[in-house]
């Protein structure tokens, strides 16, 4: 089943958003297959953010991203990692559509709540960056029989 790597980034944290955040995607269907509250150091997100070395914002990326803790995750579904991009709205919140997590909450393309992988090679990726294999659980889940 496909993965994506989810982050409840500093400033949604800070704004107690894990919990409801985590609840979408709970109550869409996704299994949980791992989770953790860490604060990044600045090698992972040069790292994690790389694609976006030369852009003129990555310097503030980084020092918001290693500001304060986020919390990282792993879902798993069907499709997990394009539903997730919608659920998550429009990077630039001022475009996230009313229902999604940035259009909901978001208000600058800096401070914008969540981040989540834009494609299976990133995906693949930032799960690796973030989680070792133990930390990845397979489990049985009761729902599973009613959703595919
Ligand atoms: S781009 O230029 O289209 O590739 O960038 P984009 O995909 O829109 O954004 C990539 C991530 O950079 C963050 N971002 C910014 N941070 C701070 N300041 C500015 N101006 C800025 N613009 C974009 C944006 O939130 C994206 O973060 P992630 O975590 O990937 O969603």
């Amino acid at each position: 089943m496909e993965k994506t790597f989810i982050m409840v980034k500093p400033d949604g944290v800070q704004r107690n958003l894990i919990g409801d955040i985590v609840n979408r995607f709970e109550k869409k269907g996704f299994k949980l297959a791992g989770g953790k509250l860490m604060q990044i150091p600045s090698s992972l997100a040069e790292e994690h953010y790389g694609e976006h070395k030369e852009k003129p914002f990555f310097g503030e990326l980084v020092e918001f991203i290693t500001s304060g803790p986020v919390f990282a995750m792993v879902w798993e579904g069907e499709n997990v990692i394009a539903t997730a991009r919608q659920m998550m709205g429009k990077t630039n919140p001022s475009e996230a559509l009313p229902g999604t997590v940035r259009g909901d909450f978001g208000l600058t393309v800096g401070k914008n709540v969540i981040h989540g992988s834009d494609s299976p090679e990133s995906a693949q990726r930032e799960i690796g960056l973030f989680f070792n294999g133990e930390e990845l659980l397979n489990y049985e889940k009761n729902d599973q029989n009613w959703l595919y």
